[in-house]
């Protein structure tokens, strides 16, 4: 089973607990809309596909409960708050909400669940469409000298972040697959470490060959030629390409130009979000300080454990993600193909979408 969301054969919907990995991997059962909305808040799934797909069955399964109008925009919106910032969420319970519009409440959960379903199918094949295009893109890259492609991500943006492939790493399975020699610069990516215990996870289990790295050691290993390219993927691209991902990103775009490193951000066109002008105007999800003070990670006997890193009383922010503007963007990576992270490259991926 490689897909992260599947129905079993007693038709419960079931996914990965990813708040347990890299230590466990415990399979868990939705059965409500609440269910849905609690994983997707407290992160047992995250990236912006998977929580797209499971806030689509989040909402099949409150129209099970209550098909009528107020209850379906109830759902929606309870929903759709439980992440600000991926815009793949909305846009998933938007999908939703049109297919069920106009039909008899009798007729919505049926409808509702079957187009959670085709998210979910869609997801895995624009994502192996971007790895075949990203792959190609990344194979042409100059290295002289070199026979290691040698890549850096940032937070999780492989299978575990969708329904399959992943978006940042999609082209790179398929580059390894493909038998280049492909090796993978691991950003811890801190508060949550997405990149230390999922990325990581994934990529060993594909035997990718990586390297973990502290977050701030990017910076020095593009100064050393170390890094042919950056590729991330992303949580909303504005109406001008400006992205939002993990906190931390915009860091590594900024490193990644002062040292000619070109930075490739991967998402599938449901992930450009026309309705936000800019970067300014994405919000911008703050979570729990606890993500900061705390570490959970499992002692030598391989029981769990979670520290404080934190003074008691020191003040904490954690803003989850940030903006890198679209001039630090070589390309935006879809599914229709490389575009420039400008309002014309959006403009016309958004164009090449089948209507
Ligand atoms: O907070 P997370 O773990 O949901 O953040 C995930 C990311 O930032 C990913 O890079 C992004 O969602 C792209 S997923 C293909």
């Amino acid at each position: 089973m490689s897909r992260t969301l599947w129905i079993d054969t007693e038709g419960t919907l079931r996914t990965i607990d990813q708040t347990l990995l890299p230590f466990e991997r415990r399979e868990v059962a939705l059965r409500t809309p609440g269910e849905c909305e609690l994983a997707i808040r407290e992160m047992l799934v995250r990236g912006a596909p998977l929580i797209g797909a499971v806030g689509a069955y989040g909402l099949a399964l409150a129209l099970r409960e209550d098909a009528s109008d107020a209850a379906l925009w109830r759902a929606f919106e309870r929903l759709a708050a439980a992440r600000p910032t991926a815009v793949n969420l909305r846009w998933a319970l938007e999908r939703v909400r049109d297919r069920v519009a106009g039909a008899a409440p009798a007729q919505r959960a049926a409808l509702a669940w079957d187009e959670a379903g085709r998210i979910c199918d869609d997801d895995v094949a624009c994502n192996a469409v971007i790895g075949e295009h990203g792959a190609r893109l990344l194979r042409a890259l100059p290295r002289p000298g070199a026979d290691v492609l040698n890549l850096l991500t940032h937070c999780n943006a492989g299978r575990l972040a969708t329904i399959d492939h992943g978006t940042a790493l999609a082209p790179i399975y398929r580059l390894h697959a493909d038998g280049v020699r492909v090796h993978v610069w691991v950003d811890e990516t801190r508060p949550r470490n997405q990149g230390a215990a999922i990325t990581a996870w994934e990529l060993a289990e594909r035997g990718v060959p990586h390297t973990v790295i502290a977050d701030n050691a990017g910076g020095l290993l593009m100064m050393q030629g170390r890094v042919d390219a950056v590729i991330v993927g992303c949580d909303r691209v504005a109406a001008n390409g400006d992205v939002a991902n993990k906190v931390g990103t915009y860091l590594k775009a900024l490193a990644a130009r002062d040292n000619g490193v070109p930075f490739y951000v991967a998402c599938p066109v449901s992930t450009i979000d026309p309705l936000t002008p800019d970067g300014a105007a994405i919000p911008i999800e703050e979570r729990a300080a606890r993500e900061v003070t705390h570490l959970a990670g499992a002692l030598d006997d391989g029981s769990r454990a979670c520290v404080r890193v934190v003074p008691e009383g020191s003040p904490v922010a954690n803003p989850a993600f940030d903006v890198t503007p679209a001039r630090l963007v070589t390309a935006l990576l879809t599914e229709h193909g490389a575009c420039d992270a400008s309002a014309a490259g959006v403009r016309a991926v958004l164009e090449a979408r089948p209507s």
